[in-house]
Formats: C-alpha cells, sequence, structure tokens
C-alpha cells in the first residue's frame, strides 16, 4: 500500500450532515488504521462563526456518534484533535479565502503538513463556483500538491457537466480532480473488479452469449427526509442511476482493463456508457417507469406522502422511484438487457446485482418436470450481507428426481470475520495518495449525462407523471410489468425461495 505523504484537508462544510456522519469519522477511522500522515491537519470550512475548540468538539461528538468502531479510542482522536482548525468564511469571498490559505500556512510551518493540500467540496452544488474560484486565485502557490474532491451532483445534465467540467479546467488539471461517487468505495464495489479479472472461470461466460440478462437493485427503505428541497430539483435518476448504478452497470459490463490505473480503467468504464443505446424521448415510457411514493409505511417508518415531505414545492413531479431497460449496444452485451431500479420507501435496504445466465440448451430434466428448472444466476449483494452468491441447481437426496436452487455463499463477514471499512475511508485515502482509479473522470461523468439527459427530456414531455406507489412495496406496478413482459422476474437474495421443482421419474 502506498503511503500517505503529509497534507491538511480543508472540508467546506465543515459542520454539515456529510462531514459528521461520513468524513469525521472516516478521518478518525483511517487515524486508528494508520493510515493516515504524522504529519496531518484538518481545517473545518464554513459560514457559522465558531472557535477551533468548539469545532474540535463538533467532530469529537460526530465521531462518537458515527464513527464504525466503538467506543472511541481516545489516544487516537487525541492525535486527530490538537490538529484541527476552523476557518470561518464565505464560500465565494476572496479575503477570507485569503484568511484560509493563512491558516494552511500556519499549519504547514506548526505542523509540517509541506505546502500538500486536499481540498474536499462538501457543501450543495450552488457553492462550487465560487469556491473553485476563490481556489483557482491561490493556486500553485503552496508549495506542495493541491487536489480537490467534489461530491455529486456533478452537474444536472450534459450541458452544466460540461460547464462544470470546463471551470475545474480553468484552475486545475484533471489529475487534480477527483469525482467522488462513495458507491467506488464499497469494498464489494471493488470486489467485483477481483471477481471478474482475477479469476479465469467468468470471461468466457461473461456476454451475450451466455448471459440471459443482468439485474441491478438499489432500494431503501427511507424517504428524502431532509432533503426534500435538493431531492425536488434531482429525483431518483439524477440522485442514483446517473452516479452510483451506472458505477455498478459500467464495472458489470467493462471490458478487462490493459492495467490497473485510473486511465486504463476509466477509459473502459467510458466505452461502456458510451455503448448505452441511448433512447429517444418518444421511447422513455416503453423502457423506463417513474414513481413516486405516497403516503403509508416502509420498515417501521411512516410518511405522509412525497408531496408533503418538508421543503418539496407543490405539484412537485420528481421521480423517487425509477426502473429502466438498457442495452449496451458492443460486441460483449449485444441483445441482453441490463434491467435497473431504484426508489425510496422500498421494503429493504439493499444493492444488489444479479447476473442471471442462460438455461441449458437441452431441456434434459424439463421433460419430466412441472415447473422450470431454475437458470443459474451470480448474485453480488454490494450491502448489507456483503458478499456474492452463486445460485446453482441441486438433487435434492431421495428416490424421486427433485431438483432445487441451492446458494453457493461467500460472505464477507464469515470469511473474513472482519467488518468492511466504511467507503469514504478508502476513497480520502486514496486522494491523499493521489490514486484516482476510485473516482469518477470528467468525461465519464458526461458519458453517463449522455444517457440520462434524453430520458429526462422524454419524461417532461411525457404525458405519462409519476406512478404513485405505497411505501413497502417494490414501486409502481408497471415496474414489474417492465421486466415480466420480456417473460422475466426481478429477483433478489432474500426473495421468496425459489420453489423446490418437483419431477417423476
Ligand atoms: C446518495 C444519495 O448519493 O446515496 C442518497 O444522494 C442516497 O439519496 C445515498 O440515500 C445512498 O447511499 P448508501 O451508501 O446508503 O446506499
Amino acid at each position: 500500500m502506498p503511503s500517505a505523504s503529509p497534507c491538511a484537508l480543508v472540508i467546506f462544510g465543515a459542520s454539515g450532515d456529510l462531514a459528521k456522519r461520513k468524513l469525521i469519522p472516516a478521518i478518525y477511522e483511517m487515524a486508528r488504521e494508520k493510515l493516515l500522515p504524522e504529519q496531518f491537519a484538518l481545517v473545518g470550512y464554513a459560514r457559522s462563526p465558531m472557535s477551533d475548540d468548539a469545532y474540535r468538539a463538533e467532530c469529537r461528538e460526530a465521531v462518537q456518534k458515527f464513527a464504525r468502531t466503538q467506543p472511541i479510542d481516545p489516544e487516537v482522536w487525541g492525535r486527530i484533535e490538537r490538529n484541527i482548525a476552523y476557518v470561518q468564511g464565505d464560500y465565494g469571498s476572496q479575503a477570507d479565502h485569503g484568511k484560509l490559505q493563512d491558516t494552511l500556512r500556519k499549519i504547514d510551518a506548526d505542523k509540517g503538513t509541506a505546502g500538500n493540500r486536499l481540498y474536499y467540496l462538501s457543501t450543495p452544488p450552488n457553492t462550487f463556483q465560487p469556491i473553485i474560484e476563490c481556489l483557482g486565485k491561490f493556486r500553485g502557490k503552496s508549495g506542495g500538491w493541491e487536489r480537490i474532491i467534489i461530491e455529486k451532483p456533478f452537474g444536472r445534465d450534459g450541458a452544466s457537466a460540461r460547464e462544470l467540467n470546463a471551470l475545474l479546467h480553468k484552475y486545475f488539471d484533471e489529475s487534480q480532480v477527483f469525482r467522488i461517487d462513495h458507491y467506488l468505495g464499497k469494498e464489494t464495489v471493488q470486489n467485483l473488479m477481483v471477481m471478474r479479472f482475477a479469476n479465469s472461470i467468468f470471461e468466457p461466460i461473461w456476454n451475450y452469449k451466455y448471459v440471459d440478462h443482468v439485474q441491478i437493485t438499489v432500494s431503501e427503505t427511507l424517504g428524502v427526509g431532509s432533503r426534500g428541497g435538493y431531492y425536488a430539483q434531482s429525483g431518483a435518476l439524477r440522485d442514483m442511476v446517473q452516479n452510483h448504478m451506472f458505477q455498478l452497470m459500467a464495472l458489470v459490463a467493462m471490458e478487462p482493463p490493459v492495467a490497473l490505473d485510473a486511465t486504463s480503467t476509466r477509459d473502459e468504464k467510458v466505452k461502456v456508457f458510451k455503448a448505452v443505446r441511448q433512447l429517444r424521448p418518444d421511447q422513455v415510457d416503453q423502457y423506463t417507469v417513474r414513481g413516486q411514493y405516497t403516503a403509508g409505511e416502509a420498515a417501521g417508518t411512516k410518511t405522509g406522502g412525497y408531496a408533503k415531505e418538508k421543503d418539496v414545492p407543490p405539484g412537485s413531479a420528481t421521480e423517487t422511484f425509477a426502473a429502466l431497460k438498457l442495452y449496451i449496444d458492443n460486441w460483449r452485451w449485444s441483445g441482453t438487457p441490463f434491467y435497473l431500479r431504484t426508489g425510496k420507501y422500498l421494503p429493504e435496504k439493499l444493492s444488489e446485482i444479479v447476473v442471471r445466465f442462460r438455461s441449458p440448451p437441452q431441456t434434459l430434466f424439463q421433460k419430466q418436470c412441472e415447473s422450470p428448472v431454475y437458470p443459474n444466476d451470480l448474485i453480488i449483494r454490494v450491502q448489507p450481507e456483503e458478499g456474492v452468491s452463486w445460485r446453482l441447481n441441486g438433487k435434492v437426496p431421495g428416490g424421486s428426481l427433485n431438483i432445487k436452487s441451492v446458494a453457493l455463499d461467500f460472505l464477507y463477514k464469515t470469511t473474513f470475520n472482519v467488518e468492511p471499512p466504511e467507503a469514504y475511508e478508502r476513497l480520502i485515502f486514496d486522494a491523499i495518495v493521489g490514486d484516482q482509479t476510485l473516482f469518477i473522470r470528467g468525461d465519464e461523468a458526461e458519458a453517463a449525462w449522455a444517457v440520462i439527459d434524453p430520458i429526462e427530456q422524454g419524461w417532461a414531455q411525457s404525458a405519462r407523471p409519476p406512478e404513485p406507489y405505497a411505501p413497502g412495496t417494490w414501486g409502481p406496478k408497471r415496474a414489474a410489468d417492465l421486466i415480466e413482459k420480456d417473460g422475466r422476474r426481478w429477483l433478489h437474495l432474500n426473495g421468496e425461495a425459489d420453489p423446490v421443482v418437483a419431477c417423476s421419474l
């Protein structure tokens, strides 16, 4: 593992939800695992006035509440705490950014952080431009490396993504820009590459000849919560599909990269997005379904419905559920559908990829069977219960020929007996060591938008509004129809047991 060089991490949006729940706890875990450099400083930057000590206390509370390993180790926390500072400022004020740079210079002198800066924009998208411009004015003066991490959304369509890229590239080289998609930091998502490319058994069958279809489900049991204002502008397609789900799809579908480096890996993902068949706006009703949750209850949480959520504008037609059927028009995947679905207030919190293989060419057992012998599935569970499950057919012991679908399971928890690290731990570490492999490249974001834009346009023009669905269900009925009209169905690991196929000899 490369070792991290001395640096200061600046978090814009120092007291925000992401900083408290994910970033600061991740810093603590990294310190605990000795992944942070000896000379490390954390600088919070936000609009509210606060002393260094008050910010330290806020960070300590966040770690006590949200760190993955509890109780927290006072020695580890002490090492971080004494290197925390806070700067109050407006995001677009050059004078305030000047104050920040002064603080950073002082930290370089006191703590030995060597002019290396990692700027983390954990702020709403409307602050990106002022922050980037101010940082740009001061760039190149620190005497060390400078990198910038930005959180999605990377624009809200292709045009705004290009504008954002142009703004970033005005001041920073692409090698300094780290667009974060936290799904790429999840252990199982990285395991997808290992599984595909460290094993020789998959490659020969990983194509349209043997794979019947792929389905990707990312379901959540909560609603839009306090983010109604943001969500109304976004919706499930922009919030989840354009980034997280497309990344999962790209890792399943891409060609083996020539090397395990950022350029080779990201080149292959871009090719996948470019090969996705773009829908014409008039095709969206045939290939997509959108839904909006109504009043009800899911997994013990009650809701008055999306329309009643805080900060949601009246009459918002934003989708809280989306299902798509896509094709990747290249040699490997020609004619193989990829079904994607995601939504809020669904029955389970689950992220899962199912690769369903074609049935055997001869129906040897089928002749004596009343119901079909199930085809094989490879189920990659991203969360929870991270792991991989093979569904194969086996003979049930006994005189008659009963076939049952059985599962060969690899579960992280039981196999390695460790809790996988949080995605942000891995990603912040990679940014400190300058490895961009698990970050989205500018052209990659644009290529993903090129698939999304016509769908958004089609929805805007469609006479069919998002369909209501009750919380605790798997979305509107049309989402089931989308796949069932092709003679398939949505599957998942915890689903109802596949029936035992009874055969008479
Ligand atoms: C975020 C979305 O990127 O991912 C949220 O903005 C969503 O709406 C979250 O809830 C899901 O992430 P995870 O890691 O909980 O699956």
